[in-house]
């Protein structure tokens, strides 16, 4: 699409062509060196790993303008190390960290003209995807695989932004069992969280929290980000033990959590049920799309909590600041974590 034409101060999160994409193969035992392309369709066979049996894996990063109009990215040497992990997990020939990230870059900058001003909130997503492309009949992973890197420009996530979103806690789905995906940025978890997700929007609310597959009772995370809460004073999440996606903007807040505001934090069990006690004042969740979303309330069955006034809480709010502050260069980068493009 024609940048020119884009109205970047009125962006969701949909799809919206740019220009170019990197394009790397995998083939006899190793990757080329990768090619800048126009973006565009591909031929696949119909036998292809990811078509069949969903050999895929992907991530998401964001390119953002500082008011300066400094290209910046945020950690995205993070990305390329749960991209490897998120390989092993479904046997997908691993890629050169160093190089992703180069091609990261060179994808960024060739679709500059894409990327939204600063005064709009908006950012370049960045959706790298490695899948299985060559030919395969039993359940086996292939021998020819394909990078793309390609972007879109987003607003927010959630419609509702930092306003706040209302959740369903679901007895219902799971997401992630244990020994499972969970922790893999594999196309298949994403799939299955299709139906949940249209039939809580039905209901009325903007996404499910998802509880663990065995009790049915701790919290794992929200369809595409996740979760935290402020409990008894004390910042708690839901520990990473390999049903959740180990989120790079969860272990951003919760250094800054540590660091800056000198709060308690805990990764542990979250039982739903904390959830409804007065000592839990506050939650939110956290991604690359997501960005901090403040949870005004969480629902399950007949039984709804609402935080304060539906407000985003204090502590939210502080995170946020500080975050996007840091992600937009206006506060000192102490932690180094943003790579300018
Ligand atoms: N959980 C799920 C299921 C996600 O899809 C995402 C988004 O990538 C996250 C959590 C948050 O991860 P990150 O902060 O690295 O974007
Ligand atoms: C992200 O936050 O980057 C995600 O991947 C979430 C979702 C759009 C799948």
């Amino acid at each position: 699409m024609d940048p020119e034409k884009i109205d970047f101060y009125n962006l969701g999160f949909n799809y919206i062509e740019t220009k170019t994409m990197f394009v790397s193969d995998y083939k006899d035992g190793k990757w080329d060196e990768g090619r800048l392309e126009p973006f565009g369709s591909f031929e696949i066979s119909p036998a292809a790993g990811i078509l069949n049996y969903g050999q895929g894996i992907f991530e998401g990063m964001k390119a953002l303008k500082a008011k300066t109009d400094v290209i910046v990215l945020f950690r995205p040497e993070e990305n390329a190390k749960r991209l490897t992990e998120s390989a092993k997990r479904i046997l997908i020939p691993p890629y050169d960290e160093d190089k992703f990230v180069k091609a990261v870059k060179q994808v960024v900058k060739e679709n500059k003209a894409y990327i939204p001003p600063y005064d709009s909130g908006g950012a370049l997503y960045i959706r790298p995807i490695m899948i299985g492309n060559g030919p395969v009949l039993g359940v086996a992973p292939v021998e020819e695989y394909k990078l793309i890197i390609f972007t879109v420009p987003v607003g927010p996530y959630f419609p509702e932004g930092f306003q706040g979103i209302n959740l369903e806690i679901s007895k219902k789905y799971t997401r992630a069992a244990p020994g499972g995906t969970g922790y893999a940025k594999t196309c298949c978890n994403y799939a299955g969280t299709m139906k949940p997700a249209k039939e809580t929007k039905q209901k009325g609310f903007a996404q499910v929290i998802y509880l663990d597959a065995v009790n049915k009772e701790y919290i794992d995370e929200v369809g595409t980000a996740n979760f935290f809460a402020m409990i008894n004073g004390k910042l708690a999440t839901p520990k990473s033990t390999g049903t959740i996606l180990p989120g790079i903007t969860r272990k951003s807040v919760i250094e800054i959590a540590l660091e800056k505001l000198n709060l308690t934090v805990e990764e542990r069990d979250i039982s739903y049920k904390e959830l409804f006690e007065d000592s839990c004042t506050e939650t939110f969740c956290t991604g690359t799309a997501a960005v901090i979303t403040p949870i005004s309330s969480v629902q399950i069955d007949d039984k709804k909590r609402t935080f304060g006034s539906g407000e985003p809480g204090e502590i939210t709010t502080k995170l946020y600041e500080i975050l996007t502050g840091i992600q937009r260069l206006e506060i000192e980068d102490e932690f180094g974590w943003v790579v300018k493009v």
